[in-house]
């Protein structure tokens, strides 16, 4: 068993919090936001990830798990800190805001005791590790510490699920001493994946690479689809047929409306600047943001397009998170869609299973807020899916038929039947295929 402090209750710091009380060691969280930290000790989920709940409550319940807003509580006794504090972009150039970081580093310096392992498991860019090292140096001159890169590749939704399935654990350490303890740590995974152990600045850098790659791939296939719609090839079919070579592999290679999220537009984006710092052309991943910023504006106007004869209907937007099984609207494709819509129609009803609250805090009053599908779609001249929550895949046609006053659906995840939707009498349009 091992102490395990992580500072930030976010995304990534509540999962792996607790992920790693259920591989049996002590974890304190702490946030500076009181009110987290208020709520998650009332036994309340700050966030939606599935399967959290359970173990969270399990693990509060057997005192594995606990929460504070005090540095020094949690830092103390801790043989390994994580940072899991967010870096979001910094709004004018970008490159990813390490402020948090920074802020973390010089405030738990002075609590470190005995020996401890500093490790970042925020997305930060190469360097990022040296700093840290720095800043607690010169915070606390005697401390006895290594600081470590240990990147995180958990996906929303899938947190857990990828917390105790991971394809490979990369610890970026410059001392025996760090990466042994973090062997120690990821022990119950041994045999079950990959462990790399490689310098501090390749760990910094394989995480960074390996978003704008994915990114890049979404990119692609999403390209494919385009042309595909124009030359009459079939996308699920291609996409089939690519991913069928293991080179290749099959997943990430659905199309829709773009990608987005925490991760993917704020890790390309840092990745381009990262490029320019070093001198380095990155012209792959500088044309993925491009493009995707493009095609999410296409897709907007993709859908105004059907309500060109009666541009006063109703939208109906189904799914506003930036995927399934999340409620997160950060970088949503769906939001932006939307704000490109809104340019030309005041007439939008919205709906998510999860994220309407999130969503609220972003589109505020120029759209309206639907408690279900059946309000979104009603009178609707088009209903327009742009998240793909399972329910949307079993949605009641017949019903949705007569209460729309168009049956139109436009299908950005490729969730339906086409063929059961053009039965049903809708007229229907997906991506990458007629
Ligand atoms: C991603 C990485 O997958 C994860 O390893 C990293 O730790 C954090 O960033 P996440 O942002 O949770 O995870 O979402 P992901 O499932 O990767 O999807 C990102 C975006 O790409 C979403 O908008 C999703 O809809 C889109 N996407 C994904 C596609 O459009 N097509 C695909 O085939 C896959």
């Amino acid at each position: 068993m091992m102490k395990v402090a992580i500072v930030g209750t976010g995304y990534v710091g509540l999962p792996t919090g607790v992920g790693l009380a259920e591989l049996g060691n002590k974890v304190v969280c702490v946030d500076k936001i009181e009110d987290k930290i208020n709520r998650l000790n009332r036994g309340e989920l700050t966030l939606y990830e599935d399967g959290l709940e359970e173990l969270f409550k399990k693990n509060v319940a057997a005192g594995m798990l606990s929460f504070t807003t005090d540095m020094e509580t949690a830092v103390k006794d801790a043989d390994i800190v994580m940072l899991a504090v967010g870096t979001p972009p910094h709004p004018l150039t970008k490159e990813a805001d390490l402020k948090y970081i920074y802020a973390a580093a010089a405030e738990l310096a002075p609590f470190l005791t005995g020996y401890t392992v500093v490790a970042t498991k925020s997305t930060v860019p190469v360097g990022t590790g040296d700093e840290v090292e720095e800043i607690v140096r010169k915070n606390n001159s005697k401390a006895d510490f290594d600081v470590v890169s240990l990147p995180e590749f958990l996906r929303e939704g899938f947190a857990i699920h990828d917390f105790f399935n991971p394809d490979r654990i990369v610890i970026g350490a410059e001392s025996d001493k760090a990466r042994n303890m973090l062997l120690e740590l990821y022990r119950p995974f041994a045999g079950k994946c990959e462990f790399l152990c490689v310098k501090r600045r390749s760990s910094e850098t394989i995480k960074y690479a390996s978003n704008a790659f994915l990114a890049m791939k979404i990119h692609y296939i999403n390209e494919m689809a385009d042309f595909c719609e124009k030359s009459g090839a079939d996308i699920r079919e291609v996409a089939k047929g690519m991913g069928l070579d293991s080179r290749i592999g099959k997943k990430f290679l659905n199309p829709g409306p773009g990608y987005g999220g925490s991760c993917f537009p704020k890790d390309t984006n840092a990745m381009a600047q990262m490029g320019k710092k070093y001198g380095t052309r990155l012209n792959l991943i500088e044309t993925t943001i491009a493009e995707n910023d493009a095609r999410k504006a296409r897709m907007g106007q993709r859908v105004i397009e059907t309500i060109r004869e009666h541009p006063e209907g109703k939208i109906a937007v189904l799914g506003l998170a930036f995927k399934g099984g999340t409620d997160d609207c950060r970088e949503s494709p769906a939001i932006d869609i939307i704000k490109e819509m809104i340019r030309h129609s005041r007439n939008i009803r919205v709906y998510d299973p999860k994220a309407l609250a999130n969503a609220k805090a972003i589109l505020n009053n120029t759209v309206s807020y639907a408690e279900s599908v059946e309000e979104a779609c009603k009178d609707a001249e088009v209903a327009v899916i742009l998240t793909e929550w399972e329910d949307f895949r079993h949605l009641d046609l017949a019903r949705l038929k007569k209460i729309m006053r168009c049956p139109k659906i436009v299908d950005m995840r490729n969730m339906l039947c086409g063929e059961e939707v053009v039965a049903a009498g809708f007229d229907y349009q997906c991506i990458g295929r007629k």
